[in-house]
């Protein structure tokens, strides 16, 4: 399981790019007498803000690997094949806030955007993507904030996926804070046609052709269709399992 999690405890961990970017979210006081300590109070804010998406991230994550375990001893069953997770670059961060074109703050970060923490689930089978999404719904430490089923109604490129904007407290030395995290799951096969099809558009700035547009849908139906017939053989070989 990759875990691209960066737990910054030490402020020296950002770069001085990084460090420019975070002046102006956390609202560098150009005017401070101490230079040094304001880059360090605004260095503080940065890391304390990111540290509880980190947090979060991590307690999803140990929550879906402890399904995932116990799921092996009472079914025999694989329900994930496994757990990718990341938390959004200082730079992304800024670039979606330009985007949406609100002012570069902290708040206006936590407020406007809602997968600063994101996990992504890779399962074999459809029928396991929902599993989770119940399984996981119904802890009483996640709450579910926003539910798009990309799987019951494909975006129009072909995208299949279900994206969760859950909500989690997350139990500081001093606080507790509600955290959101966007959880995507997909299938396998789901997971390959989205890696292809954003590494052709990536590599094409200029976007591709409708023709090219329409032929990527249809590998996404294919696709589609391949997950429900692997889907069917397995119920009929150990349906009763589940
Ligand atoms: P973002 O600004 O990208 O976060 O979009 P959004 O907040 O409107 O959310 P949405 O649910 O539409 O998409 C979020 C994420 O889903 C993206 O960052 C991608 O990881 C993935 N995604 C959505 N649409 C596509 C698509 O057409 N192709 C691929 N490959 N991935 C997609
Ligand atoms: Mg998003």
């Amino acid at each position: 399981m990759v875990d691209k999690h960066r737990i910054v405890l030490a402020k020296e961990d950002f770069s001085p790019d990084e460090c420019e970017l975070i002046k102006q979210l956390a609202g560098y006081d150009e005017n401070a007498a101490d230079p040094k300590a304001e880059l360090d109070r605004c260095l503080y804010d940065y890391l304390v803000f990111q540290n509880n998406y980190v947090f979060a991230s991590k307690k999803l994550r140990t929550d879906l690997e402890i399904l995932e375990l116990d799921y092996r001893v009472q079914y025999d069953h694989r329900i994930l094949k496994s757990i990718d997770s990341r938390i959004k670059s200082v730079k992304s961060i800024c670039g979606k806030l330009e985007k949406k074109g609100v002012p570069l703050t902290l708040e206006n970060a936590a407020f406007e955007l809602s997968d600063i923490a994101g996990i992504r689930v890779i399962c074999y089978y459809m029928r396991d993507i929902y599993e989770i999404k119940n399984r996981l719904l119904a802890q009483d430490n996640v709450s579910l904030l926003k539910m798009s089923d990309y799987i019951q109604e494909p975006k129009p490129s072909g995208y299949r996926s279900l994206h969760l904007i859950v909500s989690t407290s997350v139990h500081l030395a001093y606080k507790n804070v509600e955290v959101p995290v966007e959880i995507q799951l997909r299938t396998v096969a789901m997971d390959s046609w989205a890696g292809l099809e954003h590494v052709l558009k990536y590599k094409n700035p200029n976007g591709v052709s409708d023709e090219i547009s329409e032929q990527l849908s249809d590998c996404a139906d294919v696709i589609s269709e391949t997950d429900a017939k692997m889907q069917d053989i397995y119920k009929s070989l150990f349906g009763k399992k589940l």
